[in-house]
């Protein structure tokens, strides 16, 4: 078990990683004396394939357990279905002694953050991440939200985990399509953050697919490494180095939103979004086409999509100005320089971005 730290002062934490690691996590847990009574949240399918696991490390290190399940959907990131949990969670917490795991991916993790940070302005949570996306990105760095009908994520707050655990094993069940949205954030952080992990990527993504310990270890830890690296640096979004994080993520938003929610996952959006990124990046001089090229080209061998089809332009660009990441009516985009040189860049010309977009329409001469 690799363990990485978190540093934020008195809320620093954990995030463990490992393969087959979930019988130890009932005694790390009591070593952070967080409480004696565990709610989990998480959905059926997890639950039933991994909660008998849990429920049996937990019970062996003395706490008492109550699975709460969720239904497995976006739509379970809301304001009504908080309400309904949180009193649930306030009718088991007799003892006054309650703490909550997510168990499951990103819909669980945000929930059940969101949750911890509201009922009784706060109690003890910990991150167990079943998604390679929530392993990599999601449950760290403390970000909480729900959605409203007026967009995603637009309520919440930034509330850190007391521990986030990463047990490999958990990403074997997971289909194809899942396990490429995941890897999408991985070639986020390779570009951003990480030449290495970017030709590791080149050379082992069939290991990624056929889910090989190592390869899957390595990427988890390494992706784990930087998001801490950032957030223990940049918190709350203040000083622009989390920003970076958001890579692929302006016009990635924009094209979920301009699809609805339905055509591309998030980990598809993301890819498309990366390609904007990138090709706004050459526009303005900052990486030569060959290099956009073996970009393109990592994305694609993941098997996301590198080009979009039946999402009018007008309706990205218009999702892409109501962005939360707009500041008044400056645009701001997160390009690089080079392979793990990200650079914030403000007012990018609209003619630039729509270039961009644009290219995504074309088909590739290959
Ligand atoms: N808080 C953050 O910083 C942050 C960052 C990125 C994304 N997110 C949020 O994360 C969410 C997406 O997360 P996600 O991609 O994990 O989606 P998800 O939670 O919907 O999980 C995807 C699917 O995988 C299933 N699943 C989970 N674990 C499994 C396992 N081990 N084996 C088989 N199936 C399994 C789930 O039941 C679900 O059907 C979005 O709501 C997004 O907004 C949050
Ligand atoms: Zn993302």
């Amino acid at each position: 078990m690799r363990i990485i730290s978190l540093s934020l002062k008195k809320r620093s934490y954990d995030i463990a990683v490992g393969s087959g690691i979930t019988g130890y996590f009932g005694r790390y847990l009591n070593k952070l004396n967080l409480g004696s009574d565990a709610y989990v949240i998480t959905n059926a399918p997890v639950k039933k394939r991994y909660g008998q696991g849990l429920e049996k490390a937990l019970k062996k290190a003395g706490f008492s357990v109550r699975f709460k399940l969720i239904p497995d959907t976006e739509k379970s990131k809301s304001i009504e279905r908080s309400s309904l949990v949180v009193r649930d969670v306030a009718a088991y917490d007799k003892k006054r002694r309650l703490f909550i795991i997510a168990f499951g991916g990103g819909v669980v993790g945000d929930l059940a953050g969101f949750i911890a940070s509201i009922y009784k302005r706060g109690v003890p949570f910990v991150q167990l991440p079943t998604t390679l996306l929530a392993q990599v990105d999601s449950a760290i760095g403390g970000k909480s939200a729900v959605d409203l009908s007026e967009g995603k994520n637009l309520v919440g707050a930034i509330y850190q985990p007391r521990l986030v655990f990463s047990d490999i094993k958990y990403l074997s069940s997971l289909g194809p399509r899942e396990l490429r949205c995941g890897v999408a954030e991985v070639i986020k952080y390779a570009l951003i953050k990480d030449p290495a992990l970017f030709t590791y990527l080149e050379k082992r993504l069939k290991d990624i697919f056929n889910l090989d310990t190592a390869a899957m270890e390595y990427i988890v830890e390494r992706c784990s490494r930087i998001k801490a690296g950032i957030v223990s640096r940049d918190e709350k979004e203040e000083r622009g180095l989390r920003t970076i994080l958001n890579f692929g993520h302006t016009a990635g938003h924009a094209i979920e939103a301009a699809s609805g929610y339905t055509k591309y996952s998030h980990g598809e959006a993301i890819a498309l979004g990366m390609i904007v990124a990138c090709d706004i990046s050459r526009q303005m001089g900052f990486i030569d086409q060959p290099l956009q090229g073996r970009i393109k080209s990592l994305i694609r061998n993941a098997g996301l999509p590198t080009r979009i089809e039946r999402v009018p332009l007008s309706g990205i660009i218009n999702a892409h100005y109501r962005d939360k990441k707009f500041i008044g009516t400056r645009n701001r985009f997160v390009l690089i320089k080079g392979i793990g040189r990200a650079k914030v860049t403000e007012n990018i010309p609209l003619k630039i971005i729509r270039q961009a977009l644009e290219q995504l329409q074309k088909r590739d001469p290959s």
